[in-house]
């Protein structure tokens, strides 16, 4: 059965560019990001992956882990990261997981068999640090993922776990948010003391809490 927000994310073990690696072990406390590639020494994930690398600080700042998934094998993966050093100037160090035996592309359902037998179509689960998966995202493999959006993604999972708030369309960091329907209207100005607007009894914006 495929996986689906709120289910706890798979555990595994498997070896990667950075050594075996527990997945749960390694994610610890932080958020994490499992996101697949179809495979090495090709155009699109050699520029996902540079972005990922260039990207650090900021998933550092979330401190959100990030690995990578692709069923070639380990020498491979680290031949190919030559390359996406060399042409995306950058340097990955974080892990890609050698999937050879496809057990995390089966256990996260990376495999879309209607779209290819062989390889992984371009996945991306959020991880939350109680282990439970967050939001899932699912590209093509002709499709190169928005790393801006991935990022996004990830600061609306973090405000919207620590407060009563939604994110509304397109929102970015700093914007106003979207009172959630469960809080009461009584309750509102105790909780969002920078104060709010009604739109409608269900359309209630905030500044965002945390900033
Ligand atoms: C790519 O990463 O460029 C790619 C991989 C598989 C199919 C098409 C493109």
């Amino acid at each position: 059965m495929s996986l689906r927000i709120g289910d706890d994310a798979p555990n595994f073990t498997a070896q990667s560019t950075e050594g075996e690696i527990n997945f749960h072990e390694w994610l610890g406390d932080s958020w994490g990001i499992i996101y697949s590639h179809p495979a090495d020494f090709t155009p699109v994930c050699t520029t996902e992956l540079g972005r990922t690398a260039q990207l650090k600080d900021e998933f550092a700042r979330r401190d959100t882990k990030v690995i990578a998934v692709s069923v070639d094998e380990l020498k491979s993966h680290h031949d190919w990261v030559k390359d996406i050093n060399e042409t995306q100037n950058c340097d990955v160090d974080f892990p890609i997981i050698a999937d050879t035996d496809r057990n995390v592309a089966e256990l996260y359902n990376m495999i879309h068999p209607n779209a290819s037998t062989s390889v992984t179509v371009r996945s991306v689960y959020f991880i939350g640090p109680d282990k439970k998966i967050k939001a899932i995202i699912t590209y093509p493999a002709s499709t190169g993922r928005n790393f801006t959006e991935i990022l996004r993604v990830v600061d609306s999972l973090q405000l919207t776990a620590n407060y009563s708030v939604a994110t509304p369309v397109d929102w970015e960091q700093g914007q106003d948010v979207i009172i959630s329907p469960a809080v009461k209207q009584e309750d509102v100005e105790g909780k969002f003391p920078k104060g709010h607007r009604v739109i409608k009894p269900y359309l209630r914006y905030t500044p965002q809490p945390n900033k």
